[in-house]
């Protein structure tokens, strides 16, 4: 019997079965701190696992973001191109210092930012002498982004490359691990991410200096003193012992995820391949996508039923899902000139950060009609059977 009481969840933590021995033997070991065998440990398996040199464990994600823009120096004047459809942690850091973020709309086929787009916007800044100070693409629901075109975009005018792997733990582009071969690459390891510490991110890099100096940076940026020696302007940025802990054992269960994530979107799209206009998020020919998430797009004129309504549906039988991240050129935070229909103005009297969109159509439409199924790895069949019900009854 189906069991409609029970709420599923969007991607709830997935513990493994090893963290709270983990846990324990780091409280047994009283490094109770943000420093500690736990931490040293997860960094190295983390370097292990995504042959990514260098690595810094970190409070978050965001936190990742900030330290490798600080890293480059960017501040007041310059500007920072970003993927539009994304989540804000991708972007708040460039505005934390002081630079513009520019959105690029996304590719139809990959969502990820258009390389064309890039190309032709630093071939403009450049006639202009206004190139970025960085380059910062998301790889959207655990798909890279086309790392080797926006490299190559990149490259002939020295503009550094931030990959937002965020989401993208265990996904590859051409053979390697999302975020490899860039200048730096963020992760998240929230509780809604693929694997979790509960919260924490890491800046990986090629680059050891970089990495050292965000090492610096997250811990108050003390000076070697015997005192407490500052000479410049840090943060509190580093990962615990104890969530570290968590971290090391769920890096163990990295391949089990996105194989389980893989053969959730399997079974949905299966299911519901042949309903009236649903479409999934295709993959790029390029890589292998962890299947973070499951999205749909629902064509409202073929389904006789639209993205909204699919969703409230799913809620009233207490099925979370969520409509695709608002591109950033649409939020009401930035003054882009976008428009925002239908939706509140929060920001009220706040301040507006300035902001450019290159572009943005394509980003739009995705949001639109795009809608995130449950995909939880600890999902059961009957779960999976239950959500795929709703949507059968609600399309066509
Ligand atoms: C694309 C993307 N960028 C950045 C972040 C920020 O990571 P955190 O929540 O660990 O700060 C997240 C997730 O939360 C994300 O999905």
């Amino acid at each position: 019997m189906i069991d409609t009481e029970k709420r599923i969840f969007l991607s709830p933590p997935h513990m493994g079965g090893e963290e709270l021995a983990m846990v324990t033997q780091a409280f047994e070991s009283n490094y109770i701190a943000p420093l500690g065998p736990m931490v040293d440990a997860f960094e190295r398996a983390f370097v292990e696992k995504t042959g990514i040199p260098h690595a810094v464990a970190l409070s978050s994600g965001t936190a990742a973001m900030h330290l490798a823009l600080r890293g480059l120096g960017i501040g007041p004047g310059d500007e920072v191109f970003a993927s539009t459809l994304t989540f804000i942690g991708s972007v708040t850091p460039i505005v934390f210092e002081g630079a513009t973020p520019v959105f690029i709309d996304a590719d139809a086929q990959t969502w990820n930012m258009d390389p064309n787009f890039l190309a032709q916007e630093l071939a403009r800044c450049a006639e202009n002498h206004r190139l970025p100070k960085a380059v910062v693409p998301t790889d959207l629901y655990g798909q890279c982004a086309d790392l080797p075109s926006i490299k190559a975009a990149c490259e002939s005018y020295g503009v550094p490359v931030i990959v937002d792997a965020a989401e993208a733990m265990g996904a590859t582009c051409n053979g390697c691990h999302a975020g490899a071969g860039a200048y730096a690459a963020v992760f998240s390891f929230n509780g809604n991410k693929i694997i979790t510490t509960s919260g924490g991110g890491m800046l990986a890099s090629e680059d050891a200096d970089l990495i050292a100096r965000a090492r610096f940076l997250s811990q108050q940026a003390r000076d070697p003193a015997p005192h407490y020696e500052h000479s410049c302007i840090g943060y509190n940025y580093r990962m615990s012992n104890i969530v570290a802990a968590i971290g090391l054992a769920q890096l163990k269960c990295l391949e089990e995820r996105v194989r389980r994530k893989r053969e959730i979107f399997s079974y949905y799209y299966q299911a519901l391949k042949d309903l009236p206009g649903v479409a999934f998020m295709p993959e790029a020919a390029y890589g292998t996508c962890n299947r973070w998430l499951t999205v749909i797009l629902v064509d409202a004129a073929e389904a006789r039923t639209d993205r909204e309504a699919l969703r409230k549906a799913l809620e009233n039988e207490n099925v979370e899902s969520r409509p695709l991240w608002k591109p950033m050129h649409l939020q009401p935070v930035f003054q882009t000139g976008a428009a925002t229909p239908g939706y509140a103005d929060q920001a009220g009297g706040r301040k507006r950060h300035p902001a450019r969109a290159v572009g943005g159509r394509v980003a739009e439409a995705l949001f639109a009609s795009g809608l995130c199924l449950p995909s939880g790895t600890a999902m059961s069949v009957q779960d999976l059977d239950r959500v795929i019900e709703i949507v059968r009854t609600c399309v066509g």
